[in-house]
């Protein structure tokens, strides 16, 4: 089976967090759209900043791959900004392709909450005609639960 993992990291936990996960789906080939923002601290906040205009020529490619036609399923992996996902999830809807009737997966990384970003996430996801079969938010203030992750990628493993 097939995996599509598309996943947005500013500090790099989301990004460890789909890697654990896709540690652990032996039952699935995975393709990762990685949303990685680019340079320094300074120059990843600009870039935030950016997307959240709504100014994405950066990732027009990453963006433009965006089609779920291949893949049995569909995982989605968002930090927590103000109890919302980024700017760039809305986009990242918009631009997906052959989205309608998939399985989806998503979770959120977060120091101190996500659950409400999980929801929201959820929400636009199923208003796109697909269906969210399981969903977690990998909270943690220090480090980012890594073996969390790897459980969390068995249980979709076997579903
Ligand atoms: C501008 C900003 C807003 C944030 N808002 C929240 C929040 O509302 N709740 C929360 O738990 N964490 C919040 N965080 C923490 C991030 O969600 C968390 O560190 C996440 O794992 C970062 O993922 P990344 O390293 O992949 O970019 C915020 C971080 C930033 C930079």
């Amino acid at each position: 089976m097939k995996a599509l993992i598309v996943y947005y990291t500013m500090g790099g936990r989301t990004k460890k967090t789909a890697h654990a996960i896709a540690s652990s789906l032996s039952k699935y080939e995975v393709t990762f759209v990685p949303i990685e923002l680019p340079g320094n601290f300074f120059q990843r906040i600009q870039v935030f900043d950016d997307f959240e205009k709504g100014k994405f020529s950066l990732i027009e490619d990453e963006l433009n791959s965006l089609d779920a036609a291949n893949f049995d399923l569909v995982f989605f992996g968002m930090p927590t900004y103000g109890d919302k996902p980024p700017g760039t999830f809305e986009e990242i809807m918009k631009r997906m392709k052959n989205f309608s009737g998939k399985k989806v997966i998503i979770f959120t990384t977060a120091r101190f909450s996500g659950k409400k970003a999980l929801e929201y996430m959820k929400k636009k996801i199923e208003a796109a005609g697909a269906d969210v079969i399981n969903k977690y938010n990998f909270r943690r203030f220090f480090w980012i639960g890594k073996k969390r992750a790897i459980k969390f990628g068995e249980e979709i493993n076997e579903l």
